[in-house]
């Protein structure tokens, strides 16, 4: 006996990184910033929290919606304010993409995507990527209501080019989302694309280069009537005041956004540096995280849990392609310093050999 639809019950959920209890962690395990976000911000969330939190907040996040306008330059119309990315893919799922229907990703990519597909009961099928982590040249399914790209890509941190991103939204009959979640730490951007194609939706998130993940910050970009679509299927007040005061703060100071992703870019080449030397295959990232071959004897699972049981948490997936890579987050020099030393000695005392 079940209360629940089939495909809920089929389903085992989406498994979040671990977010320990207590302090004393180097967590590098799910993309946070290491870096403390814009005093402006913090300053903006207080003066919020006032008497007026009685009342409900715009619908609409009128405030945050025409600021992100303006920064991105595009108009208000085409912007949609989300509780954080992930409940604008929510909303994205539900409304294009009905049972049965048909949503591609790359392989591997953010396991989210697959998740709401299961919760939509839709059809879910992922297409390798190559490795080199390009997308292969039969990757377009015109058939698909929904194809997700998030680009960079994690857990790799590659870049497909905007060109051959324009291309696939061509071909393709339904939406494109491109997930700009770890843009800022990357030469380059698709954001213009939503002016070019009826079908492109790109997004974003200050959980990563705004540092402000706790706060569920997201927004959507494409034309207005995509976006007057995805209104119709959003929570009546999805994004709250605190929302609102912290996002056209963040929106105000770029200058703390983009100085802190230079100190990320700075030691994410460190980072890489420092893992080549250690003997692993790296490719090369244009996020706010790397992700890092080992070669036998040395396992990525070993290293993994020998360095939990230090308190340095980084990232590994059970899945094919993945099994002997760690994902790990840019920390600051010291964090990266300390991964590194513990990794040399694991190595080098054989404890993580199989
Ligand atoms: C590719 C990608 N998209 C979206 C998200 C979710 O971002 P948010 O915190 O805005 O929900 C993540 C978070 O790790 C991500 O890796």
């Amino acid at each position: 006996m079940t209360y629940f639809r089939k495909n809920i019950n089929a389903m085992g959920g989406y498994t979040p990184g671990k977010q320990p209890k207590g302090g004393g962690y180097i967590k590098l395990n799910t993309n946070e910033n290491p870096f403390p976000p814009s005093p402006k911000v913090l300053e903006a969330i207080k003066e919020a929290a006032d008497d007026e939190l009685r009342k409900y907040p715009d619908p609409m996040g009128t405030a945050a919606r025409e600021k992100a306008a303006d920064v991105f330059g595009v108009e208000p119309g085409m912007v949609l304010c989300g509780n954080g990315s992930d409940e604008l893919l929510t909303m994205i799922v539900r409304a294009f993409a009905g049972e049965g229907d048909l949503i591609i990703t790359p392989y591997p990519t953010y396991s989210l995507y697959e998740t709401l597909a299961e919760i939509q009961g839709a059809r879910f099928e992922s297409i390798d990527f190559e490795e080199d982590y390009s997308l292969p040249a039969d990757f377009a399914r015109p058939d698909a209501k929904i194809t997700f790209v998030p680009n960079p890509n994690s857990p790799s941190g590659t870049v497909v080019p905007k060109d051959v991103l324009r291309d696939l939204a061509g071909k393709l009959d339904g939406i494109l989302v491109i997930d700009e979640a770890y843009v800022e730490f990357a030469d380059s951007d698709c954001l213009g694309l939503v002016n070019e194609l009826p079908n492109v939706i790109v997004l974003r998130t200050f959980s990563k280069s705004f540092s402000l993940a706790g706060m569920r910050i997201g927004f959507g970009f494409a034309q207005k009537e995509i976006i007057d679509g995805l209104i119709k299927v959003k929570d009546s007040y999805n994004v709250n005041r605190l929302f609102i005061a912290a996002a056209v703060a963040g929106l105000d100071d770029m200058e703390h956004v983009r100085g802190n992703a230079q100190k990320i870019r700075e030691n994410r080449a460190h980072l890489t540096q420092q893992l080549r030397g250690l003997g692993a295959y790296v490719w090369p990232s244009q996020s706010n995280f790397v992700l890092a071959r080992f070669s036998p004897p040395v396992s990525a699972r070993r290293l993994f849990e020998e360095l939990e049981a230090r308190k340095i948490l980084v990232r590994y997936f059970k899945y094919r392609r993945l099994e002997d890579c760690l994902r790990i987050t840019v920390g600051t020099r010291q964090e990266i310093d300390a991964l590194m030393g513990a990794m040399a000695e694991l190595v080098e005392s054989k404890a993580v050999v199989v």
